[in-house]
């Protein structure tokens, strides 16, 4: 487990070196610092960290998606995710992983602090496919993801104990969008809940497990050799993009999100029939 005592053992000690940099021209800086400095003399001291990729080990998708329901109870989706792969592969390989400070990922929250930007729980799956695999394979495990998560109905993990709401049949939902704002809201509407209420909360913590899950079944189809990517860009999107996009006559967006999750080209007059 990452103990938040590890984590702030770990930024103590980056703390304490500024500290003790700033304490040479000035006295009395000490007196801002909330904790004591520990008593680290020279950078021998530190946790030497490897190079990325770490090492991966497969894992059951299945442990991982429990670990990311209880993750998001502790601290919300994208650490529910970022720190379920981390945990897991802690208990399998150890070091490094006992000293990622997973709650790094809480920022991913909502979106991103409640701005219902990109969901937290892929904001915190990208975080670990690159924290495992090198770069050209991590964008594609993300790629996947990303179009699974916008055309799959959602949630589909039942826990053990539900923590926040206990629904029977659970209401899923499309979110047609990689975007915070939009699952949330399309779940609402399917099942009727308010997108502050307990539910629509369990909802979010169902959905962190099955994109660990998934996130995990990926990396271990990597780790074999016989990742397939299943659900490519959708046919209208890709459509879009050969009039809009890098190289295209007009060049002017870029994205691979759903284009007709925002636009309706129906009702741009004088846009070309597509
Ligand atoms: C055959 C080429 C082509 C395809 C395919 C295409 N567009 Fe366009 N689109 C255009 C052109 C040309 C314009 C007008 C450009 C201008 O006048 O600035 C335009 C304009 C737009 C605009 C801006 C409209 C405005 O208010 O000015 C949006 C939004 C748009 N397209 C979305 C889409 C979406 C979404 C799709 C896929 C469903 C799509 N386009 C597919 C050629 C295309
Ligand atoms: C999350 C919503 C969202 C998605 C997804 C999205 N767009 Fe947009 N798009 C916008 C917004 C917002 C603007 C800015 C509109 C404005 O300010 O008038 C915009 C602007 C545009 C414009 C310029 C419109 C203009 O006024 O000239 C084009 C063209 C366009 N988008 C095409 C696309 C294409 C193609 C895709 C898919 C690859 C796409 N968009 C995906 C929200 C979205």
């Amino acid at each position: 487990m990452i103990t938040r005592r590890s984590f702030l053992g770990l930024t103590g000690a980056i703390f304490a070196t500024a500290l003790g940099m700033a304490c040479t021209g000035k006295e009395g800086v000490q007196t801002t610092m909330q904790t004591p400095a520990p008593s680290v003399t020279s950078e021998k001291e530190y946790v030497h960290l490897p190079e990325l990729p770490w090492k991966y080990e497969k894992l059951d998708p299945d442990h991982v998606a429990d670990l990311g329901y209880e993750g998001y109870m502790e601290a919300h989706c994208m650490y529910g995710v970022f720190n379920a792969v981390v945990v897991a592969l802690e208990e399998k390989v150890g070091f490094p992983y006992s000293e990622f400070p997973t709650h790094l990922a809480v920022y991913g929250k909502g979106g991103v602090v409640g701005w219902a930007t990109l969901c937290g729980a892929l904001n915190g799956a990208a975080m670990a496919a690159y924290l495992v695999l090198p770069e050209k394979d991590a964008d594609e495990v993300i790629n996947e993801l990303y179009s699974w998560y916008e055309y799959t109905e959602l949630p589909e993990y039942v826990p053990k104990k539900a923590k926040k709401a206990d629904l029977s049949p659970f209401p899923k939902s499309v979110a047609n969008s990689p975007l915070c704002h939009a699952s949330v809201t399309n779940w609402c509407e399917v099942s009727g809940y308010k997108a502050f209420s307990a539910e629509r909360s369990e909802r979010c913590g169902r959905l962190t497990a099955d994109v660990a899950k998934k996130l995990v079944e990926l990396l271990n189809a990597k780790a074999d050799g016989t990742f397939v990517a299943a659900y490519p860009l959708d046919e209208r999107t890709a459509s879009c993009r050969g009039c809009h996009t890098k190289g295209s006559p007009l060049e002017n967006t870029r994205g691979k999100m759903s284009c007709e999750s925002c636009h309706d080209v129906t009702q741009i007059e004088e846009h070309p029939k597509v």
